[in-house]
């Protein structure tokens, strides 16, 4: 783990409250899909945490959503600013182990994602991808993971691909997967634990120093309490309780 400066390459929209930005340095202190960064933002005490989106030996990219004014900010970085980014921040998907991972996004919990389908490209596997939305305005993204998984869609009131969330398309279509790999809404998390435990999901909790020092964003589990920003953000989903 390692603070560094990072220069912006790009910062651009995709859909509505959804952006993409991509950022030069020294990326070194990644190892893993799903881990997290903290970025410093101007006049922000608290660092924001996001998960990497995608990352190679000198760029690092960040898919994220307008939430507050921090990510409002964000927003306003333009080529060649610099942020200064924690890297190398939790455990991320250690267990690429799968014959047949399921990849399951709700909304922005997608960000992670796309690094790790292109892991398991690395050892000829094309996952399945199954990316959930409210509805057909929220849609995005599908293009780029469609070049690393099969991409199945659903949006809450059909207007886009299945009618239903993630969770009731596993319910009733046969989707085959030995481990899934899931990040996003907790309510989705929660039900894709009870329906299966097959897998791992990334969680998120209020952070903050983000580094392990605190415990401000300490979970209870099946083995203890643990904190999402150093056990986590990836558990098994057999030992949370959601
Ligand atoms: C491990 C992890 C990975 C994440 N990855 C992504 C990602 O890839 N893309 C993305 O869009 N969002 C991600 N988030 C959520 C993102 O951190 C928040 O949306 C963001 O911090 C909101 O900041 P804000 O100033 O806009 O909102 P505000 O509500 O104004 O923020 C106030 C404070 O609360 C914290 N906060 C608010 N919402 C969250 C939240 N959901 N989780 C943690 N802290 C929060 C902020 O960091 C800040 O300190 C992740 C969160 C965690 C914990
Ligand atoms: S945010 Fe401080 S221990 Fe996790």
């Amino acid at each position: 783990m390692n603070a560094v400066d990072l220069k912006v390459l790009e910062n651009k929209q995709i859909n509505n409250d959804i952006y993409l930005i991509k950022l030069e340095g020294d990326t070194s202190e990644i190892k893993n899909s799903g881990e997290f960064a903290e970025l410093k933002l101007d006049n922000y005490y608290l660092r924001r945490p996001l998960s990497i989106h995608d990352y190679d030996s000198k760029t690092v990219s960040f898919l994220y959503k307008v939430l507050g004014h921090g990510t409002r900010d964000l927003t306003r970085y333009k080529k060649g600013d610099v942020i200064n980014t924690i890297l190398g921040l939790g455990n991320g998907f250690n267990d690429l182990n799968a014959i047949s991972p399921l990849l399951i996004g709700g909304g922005i919990g997608m960000a992670p994602l796309l690094n790790l389908a292109k892991r398991f490209n690395e050892k000829n596997i094309r996952p399945n991808i199954l990316l959930g939305f409210k509805n057909i305005n929220e849609v995005c993204y599908v293009e780029e993971f469609k070049k690393y998984g099969d991409v199945y869609v659903t949006t809450d009131d059909g207007s886009f691909g299945y009618c239903g969330n993630p969770v009731s398309f596993l319910q009733n279509n046969n989707l085959k997967f030995d481990k899934y790999y899931a990040c996003g809404p907790l309510v989705m998390l929660k039900y894709l634990t009870k329906y299966s435990t097959l897998g791992y999901v990334s969680l998120e909790a209020r952070m903050g120093c983000g580094i392990g020092a605190c415990m401000g964003c300490s979970i209870e589990t099946k083995n203890g309490i643990k904190r999402v920003c150093k056990e986590g953000p990836v558990f098994d989903a057999d030992e949370v309780n959601l």
